[in-house]
């Protein structure tokens, strides 16, 4: 009696053993039969899984917020047809054609490499991003503080940096736009055309965007028509000064 149940558990033990541990080696063998497909299938996920997705910032303010300085109509279109559109058709891009930088720094510092679709769109994300931030609200006026002081030892005076900011923006012939940046501790003022930025590798201007102005025609055609001039003088009135002074480090 004694041996035969000693017997019996210790086939039980064995049973309970070969159980455990057949369902891992059926599902290793399979997985080694399938190894090459799976690790291509497994190696494009992970690039598309970690692959940069642009996304659009809620509007930091109503859409007449910045009136009279931009009206409704233009900042609604602006932001939910022109930005939207940038967001989806960079999208698009990044998925169609297997782009997978995974930061923006490393996006924009590669766009001799993208194609147009996705550099165009890519900084129309970006910058328009960038713009709804750096604009307020009850804004405007001489800034205070540190970007004061980095103003004026770098162009002389505030007006003196507002003369050289805007003369960028009314000479960026077609569209673009108009940029303060940061190159290495130096502040520099300068335009780009289209959708190009600061970060770009093909961009002339180089550096940390600090403030920048869409002088595209549908930023201010609705209310100004032609005149950009009066467009950017009117802009002045709303530059967040609060946000460029975060981004001077
Ligand atoms: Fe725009």
């Amino acid at each position: 009696m004694k041996t035969s149940r000693r017997k019996f558990i210790e086939n039980s033990l064995k049973a309970t053993v070969i159980t455990t541990i057949g369902s891992p080696v059926i599902l290793n063998a399979a997985a080694i039969l399938n190894s090459n497909s799976n690790m291509e299938r497994t190696t494009s996920e992970m690039k598309k899984m970690s692959a940069i997705q642009f996304s659009q910032i809620a509007l930091p303010y109503a859409y007449n917020a910045l009136e009279p300085s931009i009206d409704s109509m233009t900042m609604d279109i602006h932001y939910n047809k022109h930005h939207a559109a940038y967001i989806k058709n960079v999208n698009d891009a990044i998925a169609a054609e297997n782009i997978s930088f995974t930061t923006e720094k490393d996006f924009f510092a590669n766009a001799s490499k993208l194609s147009a679709k996705a550099k165009n769109n890519g900084g129309g994300s970006w910058n328009h991003n960038f713009f709804w931030q750096v604009m307020a609200p009850s804004a405007g006026g001489a800034p205070t503080g540190k970007i004061a002081e980095a103003l004026g030892g770098a162009f002389g005076s505030f007006d003196k940096f507002k003369e050289q900011f805007t003369q960028a923006a009314m000479t960026r012939f077609g569209s673009g736009w108009a940029w303060l940046v940061d190159e290495g501790g130096k502040l520099k003022i300068g335009s780009t055309p289209n959708q190009d930025n600061p970060m770009m590798d093909v961009s002339e201007l180089k550096g940390t965007p600090l403030l920048g102005l869409d002088v595209w025609e549908h930023a201010y055609y609705l209310k100004y028509q032609n005149k950009r001039n009066e467009y950017v003088a009117n802009w002045w009135s709303v530059v967040n000064w609060n946000e460029v002074a975060k981004r001077l480090g």
